[in-house]
């Protein structure tokens, strides 16, 4: 069958190098991909937003299944429009993908089925949020109701900080629309877990829970990032807490959006905190985690495109999920000044790497027969062993072998987990 991934990223690098394990696919193409995936698939220069496109693409090439990883197109309605091209596809309707499109909607959710999360409020007037922070504690978070590339949230440890959060955000629109309505949030503390799961809107399968580590620089210092690393499994995830997630979270969560009417079929991203009050959650993404995907797909063992055609076809719960009892390990290499400007178009330079590493392409083009970077997020360097101790090492061991100028990558991924 002929298959098509949209997305560019490491994500999708991930998703393409496991559906390829199928032996029915016979071509798989990405849109657009990356200079990496380029050596997986076949790289179509589609904007992965430029859903006219897509879909012309898919009929004319009579796409037997397609898999939309990243959240603008899901929030555009690139799985409505592929649905109504006939083409069978992996991820979420746009009403089901509001869910990560609109804070404002997962919260309201959240409260009408009484799923744990911080408590909240939303303001559309800047003056309204002004004065709700005002009478509140510190720190704060201030949150972007839309999407804005994971930057969209600042924890305002006084007044003055959130004075500003709410100013450039609501005022100055530093995220466009999508931050003129703003989310206002208690501030939790305890371990983030990352758990992604496989549901056709009835099922839940989670997947291996794992820890991401969003913050630019060693002991979770610096500014946000779209993810510096991750480990998987996640330690602090207990046989327990994982009872209690399903119970008070995964199920509740699926069932709203079905009962609403609009099933969530997909992969669904719950961001965790392990809180002394139990687990609540910080935020819902409507796809594979980015750099999770990297660390989690490393340890399935059984068939991915199986299961996203059983997420499709809503026969979910004859599928076979099943993980390794290994651990994995995801260690980003950034460009300098990420996540701040950087320079795109450098050369990279890749040694031959040890066994039990494989390297996903986040953002390199090819050019003049070579690579060279074209993002943020360059490579992940992802490792497999036994234990996690090992895996982390594993992965250590090898990030050298990725060599650019200004190339960049926390020393700690895993540290933390470790010390679980
Ligand atoms: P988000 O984009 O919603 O995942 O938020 C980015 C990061 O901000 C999260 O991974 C958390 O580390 C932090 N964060 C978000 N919401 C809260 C909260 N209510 N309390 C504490 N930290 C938070
Ligand atoms: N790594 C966080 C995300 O994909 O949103």
């Amino acid at each position: 069958m002929d298959v098509l991934v949209v997305g560019g990223g490491g994500r999708e690098h991930a998703l393409i190098r496991k559906i390829k394990e199928n032996p029915r696919v016979r071509t798989l193409y990405a849109l657009p991909g990356n200079g990496g995936i380029a050596q997986d698939a076949v790289c179509v220069p589609i904007a992965a937003t430029d859903i006219d496109a897509m879909v012309a693409f898919a009929r004319e090439k009579a796409i037997d299944f397609a898999v939309v990883a990243p959240d603008d197109p899901l929030a555009l309605g690139a799985v409505d429009a592929l649905h109504a091209a006939g083409i069978r596809c992996f991820g979420p309707e746009k009403a089901a993908a509001r869910i990560e499109s609109s804070k404002s909607f997962a919260k309201a959710l959240m409260r009408a089925h009484h799923i744990p999360t911080a408590a909240w409020a939303v303001f559309d007037r800047e003056e309204d949020a002004l004065a709700h922070v005002r009478a509140g504690r510190f720190p704060v978070v201030i949150k972007a109701d839309g999407l804005a590339l994971g930057k969209g949230v600042v924890i305002a440890q006084d007044l003055g900080e959130a004075e500003n959060a709410l100013r450039a955000m609501m005022r100055e629109g530093a995220f466009g629309r999508s931050g003129r309505r703003v989310v206002v949030e208690e501030f939790l503390t305890g371990p983030e877990v990352s758990v992604l799961a496989f549901t056709d809107g009835n099922t839940v399968r989670p997947m291996v829970a794992s820890m991401d580590h969003k913050r630019a620089l060693d002991g979770d210092r610096g500014p946000n990032t779209g993810g510096m690393g991750v480990i998987a499994p996640n330690p602090f995830y207990t046989p327990d807490i994982a009872e209690r997630c399903m119970r008070e979270i995964f199920e509740p969560t699926v069932r709203a959006l079905r009962e609403m009417g609009c099933p969530f079929k997909g992969c669904l991203y719950f961001g965790l905190m392990l809180t002394a009050d139990g687990p609540k959650v910080i935020e819902y993404n409507c796809r594979f985690g980015d750099p999770e995907a990297q660390a989690v797909l490393a340890l399935l063992q059984s068939d991915l495109l199986t299961i996203l055609e059983a997420v499709e076809d809503e026969r979910l719960a004859e599928a076979e999920v099943r993980f390794s009892r290994d651990a994995s390990c995801c260690v980003m290499i950034v460009s300098g000044g990420y996540p701040g400007a950087y320079a795109k178009g450098v050369p990279v330079h890749i040694d031959p790497l040890p066994e039990d590493v494989c390297l996903l392409h986040s953002g390199t083009a090819e050019k003049d027969g070579g690579l060279v970077t074209a993002g943020g997020r360059v490579l992940g360097v992802v490792a497999t062993a036994p234990t996690l101790s090992q895996a982390v090492r594993r992965a250590y061991d090898a990030a050298p072998c990725v060599r650019f100028d200004g190339a960049f990558y926390r020393r700690d991924i895993g540290r933390r987990a470790q010390e679980a």
